[in-house]
């Protein structure tokens, strides 16, 4: 019997008309409406955001999703009530999807707290979606678990397996330095997406979903099965029973969001060779619950875990031979040692006694052991010096490994249109040994820190044959891409960062085995430019716009607005 102290399903919440008899009165006879019986009102209520759009392709299987998870709620004796919130497709979304993450965050957020129901499931996949998920459900605070709607298949161009993204960018490369034509580029844009579902390779999407896993947030093996596959419609109805048990169970978000959570995602994060912008959701995420991310001891985090799995863009394969390989079983067996196995799940048993209980391991060539990795240290390294003091990352092992100890003079670029009026003119004044620096593509620059961090290389250069060349912005890059790219300087040049006193001409240092990030420019000369220069910072006379600029963080607190993160501070991580 539920007390009255202590109101659950349809008795949660009560719209206020100063009456709660009344107005749980009137909410039964609006949901029975919809034709519900007393019956099944009396069952715990199971939120589900459906995020189905016709902007997001990487949510096309959301209506199979949502039966799959409904008829899980329903076997475990729960009622199911599906609800849409904000959907972001990644390439539909102007100027960035991370303008919008916050915004769903917000509306995933007061949509789990405004309505009622003892426990959600939250169903996301492309890149923002599952950041803003969570973020939104840290702060509501209620029992919550995270379906990941699962990458797209591979394709197959002139014998060559491809996939969504690393490949697009690799092919356009290749068309822009007039290595293939016309009909190759259109002939490869049928391939690269061949299916409904997320990027194919270990972009953001497929992080944050192996992320999830780490953090207990979705069912064990949530991670990797691919979109369109049985066995991700069994991992939805099994998502739908867990609901169930953590509603009766009030296994709320934050017994399962714990700092050891948090450094096993981070442990996962480095040992993926994941995106770059997972350490900017995670920021955001840690930062709902209390948790402040030190960036130096995330560092120091990643110089003892090895990058275990041979996916693109640090690899070979794909997430659907991830899958095949066993999935994250297989990785966190590998990484064990270095893991928190008592770490709380959404099943209600630790991430150990999960592992005990999944499939034995068999040969495979997906994930590698730790005796034998892809790349000797984590897949990021974190920068620092004159031109970044609040720090700068570099995904060191999809990087060139001859450019990641280099000095050469600036080439600049003051925001996203002067890159695209000059990059490609003949007139440029560059060499392959310049380092291409791109201004105001940071949060309050752009707006939204557009994933536009990933320069491409000078035309002129590319036709002569150059593969990489440094580059350093205050923006990100996709999960995707690959090259020396050094991104979130911070502070952003928008603010007056050091980034934006920077000269055509000038000398920069990039070292990653120090950890460095310098401008050979002093620190007087710095001084007397920004005083003949001041910096405008950016400003809205309206609308979310505005509430964006006002209040957006840095890199370095995720990007998140800064009224939203947990006014209780529990500690800081990683706690190496
Ligand atoms: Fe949606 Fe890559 S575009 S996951």
């Amino acid at each position: 019997m539920t007390k009255p102290e202590d109101p659950a399903g349809m008795r949660k919440g009560l719209t206020n008309y100063g009456d709660a008899g009344f107005s749980l009165f009137l909410r039964k006879a609006f949901i029975k409406g919809a034709g519900l019986t007393d019956h099944a009102l009396d069952r715990p209520v199971i939120g589900i955001t459906d995020t189905g759009s016709g902007y997001n392709p990487c949510h096309g299987n959301m209506p199979q999703l949502v039966e799959a998870v409904q008829r899980g709620i329903m076997l475990a004796g729960g009622l199911p009530v599906k609800f849409p919130t904000i959907s972001i497709g990644e390439s539909f979304a102007a100027p960035t999807s991370m303008y919008l993450r916050n915004l769903m965050s917000m509306d995933t957020e007061e949509m789990l707290r405004a309505q009622p129901m003892d426990a959600v499931v939250m169903i996301g996949g492309c890149d923002k979606t599952v950041p803003a998920q969570l973020m939104g459900a840290a702060s509501a605070g209620l029992p919550a678990v995270q379906l990941i709607t699962g990458s797209m298949l591979t394709g197959s161009h002139r014998g060559e397996t491809v996939g969504a993204c690393t490949d697009c960018r690799r092919y356009w490369a290749k068309f822009r330095a007039d290595e293939i034509d016309q009909q190759e580029i259109d002939d490869v844009n049928n391939q690269l997406v061949p299916s409904i579902g997320t990027c194919s390779v270990m972009g953001t999407a497929s992080t944050m979903a192996c992320i999830a896993e780490a953090l207990g947030m979705t069912v064990p093996g949530g991670a990797s099965p691919p979109a369109v596959t049985s066995a991700r419609m069994r991992v939805a109805e099994q998502t739908g029973a867990v609901a169930v048990q953590i509603a009766k169970s009030r296994l709320t978000i934050d017994k399962i969001l714990t700092e050891k959570a948090f450094e096993n995602a981070m442990r996962v994060l480095l040992a993926i060779g994941g995106s770059t912008n997972a350490i900017v959701h995670l920021t955001a995420i840690a930062g709902r619950c209390g948790f402040d991310v030190d960036l130096k001891a995330l560092d120091r985090m990643g110089r003892e875990t090895p990058v275990l799995l041979d996916l693109k863009p640090s690899g070979q394969h794909y997430m659907e031979h991830f899958d095949a390989a066993g999935g994250m079983a297989t990785l966190l067996r590998e990484l064990k040692p270095l893991l928190h196995l008592d770490a709380l799940t959404v099943t209600g048993r630790t991430l150990g006694e999960e592992l005990e209980r999944a499939s034995p391991p068999f040969k495979q060539d997906v994930v590698r052991s730790r005796d034998n990795p892809i790349y000797r240290e984590g897949g990021i390294a974190v920068l620092q010096g004159n031109l970044a003091p609040g720090g700068a990352i570099i995904k060191q092992s999809a990087a060139d490994p001859k450019l990641m100890e280099h000095e050469g003079r600036a080439v600049v670029f003051e925001g996203l249109q002067d890159l695209a009026t000059r990059i490609d003119s003949d007139d440029l004044d560059v060499k392959a040994d310049d380092i291409l620096v791109l201004k105001n593509i940071g949060p309050k620059g752009a707006p939204g820190m557009p994933e536009a961090g990933y320069i491409p290389l000078p035309r002129k250069l590319a036709r002569q044959g150059v593969k990489d060349m440094v580059r350093i912005s205050d923006g990100r890059m996709s999960g995707t891409a690959f090259g020396t790219i050094v991104l979130h300087v911070t502070p952003e040049s928008a603010i007056g960062g050091p980034l934006a006193h920077v000269k055509n001409g000038d000398r920069i240092r990039l070292s990653v085995k120090n950890r460095e990030i310098s401008l050979l420019v002093s620190g007087e000369e710095l001084a007397r430019r920004a005083q003949a220069q001041p910096v405008q910072v950016p400003t809205a006379a309206r609308g979310y716009r505005k509430l964006f600029l006002t209040t957006v963080t840095q890199a370095d607190q995720g990007v998140d607005f800064d009224f939203l993160a947990s006014p209780e501070k529990k500690g800081t991580i990683p706690r190496t």
